[in-house]
């Protein structure tokens, strides 16, 4: 079996392009969407990251406003921004970039952003809402898998699905937004970490296979069920390329569907992070 690729590029595309219509209908209505990101400290694979999302917000008509902070700015200046971009009525989506400088106590500003500008979706109030099946917010990678399966015609419900990762920004939302009794879930989910002994033996039988490790190789051949769909999130530098967490030529072998690295799951992070933006300008004036 050769697996066909799932183009995340292309679907990312479509997804932003179906926004469209909404950012110009909140503009047209004077709620022009604005989403703040802050960036401290220069990382560069944060400022990397950080561009693409103020471009993603310029081609869509999205105001995209950057607060570019030196790494030695304090907690207090951080909350203070932060409060300032709550009150802010031009701004709909406050994004502080991960990770921060470790003098910088991380959960307490990410629990600072208002819930309902949190396009992050990381906010333990977006998250607890997850949980109970009544999102305002998803976290935008893993929304971007679940979007990835449903519009490449995969289907989710009753299926195993095995993640590896429990990160509170990937593997856990991710888990329980696949295991919700909605549409594009409804799947029975186990989550593989570096103390699940034989992962193989859960993997074997993963109908649908996403690895979210950040361990390059992680996923190989021996470990995937003939005919799997294999999502890959991980990005990791290897001898200055970026990969991912599966051996995607080994992989593409067995699995049926299979995202590569780049050009699969990265792109649709961007895509749902507008999707949120402009929910959140929907959101205030009542849309
Ligand atoms: N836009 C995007 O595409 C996007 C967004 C976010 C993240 N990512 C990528 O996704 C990957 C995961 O990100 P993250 O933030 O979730 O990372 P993280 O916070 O480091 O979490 C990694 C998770 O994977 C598990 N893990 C690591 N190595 C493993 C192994 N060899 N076997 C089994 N489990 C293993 C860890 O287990 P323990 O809990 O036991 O330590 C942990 O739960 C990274 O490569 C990151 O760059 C991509």
């Amino acid at each position: 079996m050769t697996a066909q690729i799932i183009d995340g590029k292309k679907i990312s595309m479509d997804i932003r392009e179906e926004l469209r219509p909404r950012v110009d209908l909140l503009t047209d209505k004077g709620a022009k969407p604005g989403l703040a990101v802050v960036l401290v400290g220069d990382d560069p694979a944060s400022q990397v990251y950080v561009r693409n999302k103020e471009r993603a917000c310029e081609k869509l008509g999205i105001l995209s406003v950057k607060h570019d902070l030196s790494q030695e700015t304090s907690q207090e200046e951080l909350l203070a921004l932060v409060e300032n971009l709550n009150q802010d009525p031009s701004i709909h989506g406050v994004l502080v970039q991960l990770p921060l400088p470790s003098h910088i106590n991380e959960k307490e500003i990410l629990y600072a952003i208002s819930p309902e500008k949190d396009v992050d979706g990381f906010h333990p109030q977006n998250l607890g809402r997850l949980v109970i099946g009544d999102p305002l917010f998803l976290p935008c990678t893993p929304w971007g898998v679940q979007e990835l399966l449903l519009r490449s015609g995969v289907q989710v419900e009753g299926k195993n699905v095995v993640i590896f990762g429990r990160s509170n920004i990937v593997g856990k939302p991710l888990t329980m937004m696949l295991i919700q009794k909605a549409k594009g879930a409804n799947a029975t989910v186990t989550v593989c970490h570096t103390r699940t002994r034989n992962p193989e033996f859960f993997t074997r039988s993963a109908d649908i296979l996403i690895a979210a490790a950040g361990s390059p190789g992680l996923v190989t051949s021996e470990m995937v069920k003939e005919g799997a769909v294999v999502i890959d999130v991980g990005i990791n530098k290897v001898n200055d390329r970026l990969v991912g967490d599966v051996d995607f030529e080994g992989v593409s072998k067995v699995a049926s569907l299979i995202t590569p690295v780049p050009g699969g799951a990265g792109p649709m992070t961007i895509a749902m992070l507008m999707a949120n933006t402009v929910k959140a300008a929907e959101y205030r004036i009542g849309l």
